[in-house]
Parts: C-alpha cells; structure tokens; sequence
C-alpha cells in the first residue's frame, strides 16, 4: 500500500526536522561524497582557467541557477504556519466529516497572502488578503481556500484572468503593485460593475488590515455539507478571529510599508515564537438545499452577494489555532499547493460559476509552478490519510509504487485496492438533478444582474469614521487614474452605490456628480440579455 511512510525512502516521517536533506556531520556532494573544499575550483594551475573536470563546482553552480521556480500568479506573497483544527461536534447532524466531531484533532497548516503584488512586495498594501487551510484530515485532505472579503470581483471563473490582468501592475512600466492605483483596475470594476461590492470592501478598512491575526476569513462560496443519510444543506464558511477584526488607517500603512515592509508576516511568526498563538472559531451559515438556492431573494450561487449575519447568524464548528512557524519557507509556505476540490466526505462543492472554474485552476497553475503533476508527494501536501492512488511516473515521481496493474479492475495483482463501499464512508457527490432537457447556455441567472444594492448595505452598515475613510480612500485611488472617463464612469457607480458617498470622492477629485443609473454599465450587454447560445456555433 502507498502510504505516506511508504513514500518516504528513508522511512523518517514527512515534516519531521530528521526528514531534512542534510545528514551526517561532513559536507557532501548530492551523492554523498564528502568534500574537503567548496570555495576553490579546480584550474589549470593557480592562476589557470576552471576545468570542466570540477563535478562540485559543475553541480554547485547549475543547481544554484536552478533555485527558482515560478512565483503565484496571483497571491504570489504570502506567510504561513502550522496548527492544530479541533471540532466542536456541533456540524455533526449536516456532515458526516470526521473532523469536525467534537473533540477531534487535525492538523492544519494556514497560508495567508496578498493577491496581487510579487513575492518581495510589501505587506500593508490595500488589496484583498487570502486565507487558505489545509486540513490534514484522517478522511483525506480538506483546502479552505478562502480570503478575508466575503465576496468576489466577478460571478463567473471565465472573467478571472481578465479581472487579474486589469489589477495586476501595467504591462508597459509594471508599476504599480498595490492594488487599484491605476487605470486598468478602474477601467475593468467601473465596466463589470458586478465588482463593485469587493471594490468597496477594498476600499474600506478590510483592505489594510492590522495583523493576519486579526482578519476575518470566508470561504466565499456557497458549499455543502453531507451527512450520514445524503441529506445536503448549504452552507457558507466563516473564521472569526479571537483578537477581533482591527485595521491599521492608510496612513500608517503608508510608514509600515516604508519601514518595514514584512510587517505582517515578521506579527504572524512573532506572535507564535512568543507563545501567543492565534485563533480563529470556524462558524458556518447554513441554508435549505432547495433547488432555487436562494435566501430571502439573495442568489446563493452569486459569489459577489453575501448573507446578512443578522439574517443567518453565523454558528461556530471548530477552533483553529497556530502553533508553529515554518522551519523551511520554501519547503513549506513557498511549496505548499491548495486546491478549492480537496474535499472529504460530508462536504461538496456547488454549482457556483466561479468556483466551478476554480475546480480546474488550481492543479492547472500547480503542474506548472512546482514542475509537473506530482507535487502532491512534496511532503507539505502529502496527505495524512493512507493514499492508494492509481497515479503513476510523471516529472519528480518520488514513490516506488507496487504492484504491476495500475488500473481497475485487474487480475493480476494481489495488492489491488478495493473500492470502499458505504460502510467505508467513501467521498460522496451531493445528489443533485439536473433537470433533463436543459439547454447548453452561457446565460446566467438574472438575480446576478444586481451589483449595487449590496455594496449599498455595506456602506449604509459603516460608522461615520469608516465611511470617512472609504471615501479617502476611493478619492486617492482615483486621484492616480490618468483617464478621465474612467473616473467618470467610476462615478457612475458610486451615485448608484450612494449619493453621499459619490458626491464627496466627486469634490475630493474636483469632478461634477453624475446621476445614478441603475443600470450594470456594462460595455457588452449582459449575457442574460444577449443571444446566448447562439453566439457561437460550437454552443
Ligand atoms: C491562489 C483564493 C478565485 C485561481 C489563491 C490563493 C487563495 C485564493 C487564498 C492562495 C493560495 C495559497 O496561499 O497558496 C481565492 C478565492 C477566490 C478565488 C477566495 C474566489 C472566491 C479564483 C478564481 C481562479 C483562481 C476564479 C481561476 C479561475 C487561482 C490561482 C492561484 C490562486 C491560479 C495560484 C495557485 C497556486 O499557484 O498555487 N486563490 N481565489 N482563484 N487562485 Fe484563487
């Protein structure tokens, strides 16, 4: 069987210090021979030129010109660390996962990130922060890859490059990094004005928060729980930070940045080296799984809409807490590979169109980053439980698998695994119909088409102070678009957003006030109005 310590030459168990490369008191070439100099190539003499002879100085060098891999195409900066998940037993009557039973213990590993900036960006940029869990569960691996705003730019997967590509920095100079400072990303969210409700949480205190220990986390989406009987209920994921939501104000994320541009991940491994280990209570919003998944009018499937917490209050399900910094970055923070379908059993995926396109995304991007499709034996995504996969070679296979028959069912090899029946509590796929006769549209539904009344709840649920500040900020971010007509059009927004809060980022930038129009201003008309299914043949 393909066990986890199976995997492991050595027999020395994953993530333990002794699993480390370096063995023996000698320094050694990668093949063991000890060395009595790394500093001196060997020449043609004292003053002679290199010989090609030099395995050390060949074998030193090459590897060094190969350090590198790809950063993240977006979160490419991030910190983590690891901890321990305890349930609370009170999912037990919607789910039948197992770590979510009162009282057990998982081990988890949490990496938070900025979206937009490269690796060696700085810290208290305004930009959404990702929160992303591997729970290493007995049942298989669990991702939580969510981010401290409770929506998203856009509804469907499909506009994810085109969003990523309008805030990342200009092609032309690259600059610059924090997010919204430039045209692109006001061009792109004052076009989709579906995102305007994320635009908004950005531009408020969400966007510059204190501390990774004092952020909210939300799973964004709308998932399912699954218990025992194949009963399905909806549900939204929340993490409530013990410490409280806090934020720094614009201008001290200004100075931080400037001094110390690793403010949050130097608070994140300094809380933990100090014993003082942060804690999130995982919580849940649970909803009917009726075949409208909607509440009270809210489309559940929209991933730009949230769920009022005083309409749907939030109940807590788990404890997490960090205890452990990362002993190797790379290894760990750098290597780690999330993927929004690592799911066990007792939760599923919905029929959300972003996160349907996440589905494919993320072991997409992976094969690339970590250099072909078996990063899931690097040993920060090896799963806990026993793994019997019938995955073979590949770039960087590291398993000396057994057996001769990878593939089901054969008759030759003994060691063949078995399919788990239901005794065996097997992944189970939520049973949902699909109403027979349904057409291939790329229409979407038209609760999708209202982008303003929820960043409206937002800024009528703001105190004064952090409606103040939502309107510096707007008016600074805008201050930096060069065009016009953007800021215009952004205008147009906020008046349908709020009339104050368009009027006052309107004098800040010496601009009239538009009239708000009510309408997506769209440059495409909405696909709920265009021709879907007709727009291409191949439809
Ligand atoms: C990475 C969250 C939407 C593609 C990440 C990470 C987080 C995250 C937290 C960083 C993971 C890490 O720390 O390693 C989210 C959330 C989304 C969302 C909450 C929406 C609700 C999307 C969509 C796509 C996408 C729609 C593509 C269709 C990616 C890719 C990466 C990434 C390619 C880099 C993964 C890697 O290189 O390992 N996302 N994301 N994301 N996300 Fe998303």
């Amino acid at each position: 069987q393909d066990t986890p310590e199976a995997r492991t030459p050595t027999g020395i168990p994953a993530g333990t210090p002794e699993a480390g490369r370096q063995q023996g008191a000698h320094l050694t070439t990668s093949q063991g021979a000890r060395l009595r100099d790394s500093d001196h190539s060997l020449k043609a003499g004292e003053r002679g030129p290199s010989l090609l002879q030099d395995h050390h100085l060949r074998e030193k060098i090459t590897h060094f010109d190969h350090e590198r891999i790809p950063e993240r195409v977006v979160h490419a900066r991030g910190a983590a660390a690891h901890g321990v998940f305890e349930g609370y037993g009170t999912a037990e009557p919607i789910t039948m996962a197992g770590f979510l039973a009162k009282g057990k213990q998982t081990p988890v590993f949490t990496r938070f990130s900025t979206v937009l900036g490269s690796r060696g960006s700085a810290d208290t940029v305004r930009d959404t922060r990702g929160f992303a869990t591997k729970f290493y569960t007995d049942e298989g691996t669990f991702d939580l890859v969510g981010n401290n705003i409770p929506v998203f730019f856009i509804q469907d997967g499909i506009k994810f490059p085109d969003v990523v590509h309008a805030a990342k920095p200009h092609p032309d100079r690259e600059i610059p990094q924090a997010q919204s400072a430039h045209d692109t990303f006001w061009d792109f969210v004052s076009l989709h004005t579906e995102a305007q409700h994320h635009t908004i949480w950005n531009m408020s205190d969400r966007g510059i928060p204190r501390s990774f220990r004092m952020m909210e986390g939300f799973g964004v989406h709308t998932f399912r729980m699954i218990n025992a009987d194949g009963d399905s209920t909806l549900v939204k994921f929340h993490w409530k930070p013990r410490l409280g939501v806090h934020s720094v104000t614009w201008e001290e994320a200004q100075l931080i940045n400037g001094i110390d541009p690793d403010f949050h991940r130097r608070d994140l491994a300094d809380a933990i080296e100090a014993g003082g280990y942060p804690q999130w209570e995982l919580g849940i919003q649970t909803f009917p799984d009726t075949p409208e998944q909607t509440f009270q009018g809210i489309d559940l499937l929209d991933p730009t809409k949230i769920v009022p917490e005083e309409l749907v209050p939030v109940q807590p399900i788990g404890l997490l807490t960090l205890n452990k910094n990362v002993s190797n970055y790379f290894a760990e923070t750098e290597q780690v590979a999330f993927h929004p379908g690592h799911l066990p059993p007792g939760i599923d995926v919905t029929d959300d169109p972003l996160l349907q396109a996440r589905l494919f995304s993320y072991i997409d991007t992976q094969i690339t980053r970590l250099g072909g499709p078996n990063f899931n034996q690097i040993p920060i995504n090896r799963a806990h439980a026993p793994v019997n996969d019938m995955l073979r070679d590949g770039f960087h296979q590291d398993a000396v698998h057994n057996g001769v028959a990878p593939y089901k069912p054969n008759s030759l090899d003994g060691g063949c695994p078995f399919f788990a029946g239901t005794a065996d509590k097997p992944f189970v796929d939520a049973a949902v119909t699909i109403p027979d006769g349904s057409a291939k549209v790329r229409a979407q539904p038209a609760s999708f088409d209202d982008h303003f009344s929820q960043p409206r709840l937002f800024w009528q649920s703001m105190s004064p102070v952090e409606q103040q500040h939502i309107i510096g900020a707007y008016t600074f971010e805008l201050s930096k678009v060069y065009e016009q007509a953007i800021k215009e059009r952004q205008l147009i927004a906020l008046a349908n957003i709020d009339a104050t809060l368009c009027a006052e980022v309107a004098a800040g930038l010496g601009l009239g006030v538009p009239k708000a129009t009510e309408q997506p201003v769209e440059m495409s008309p909405s696909p709920a109005l265009s021709q879907v299914g007709r727009e291409w043949p191949l439809d």
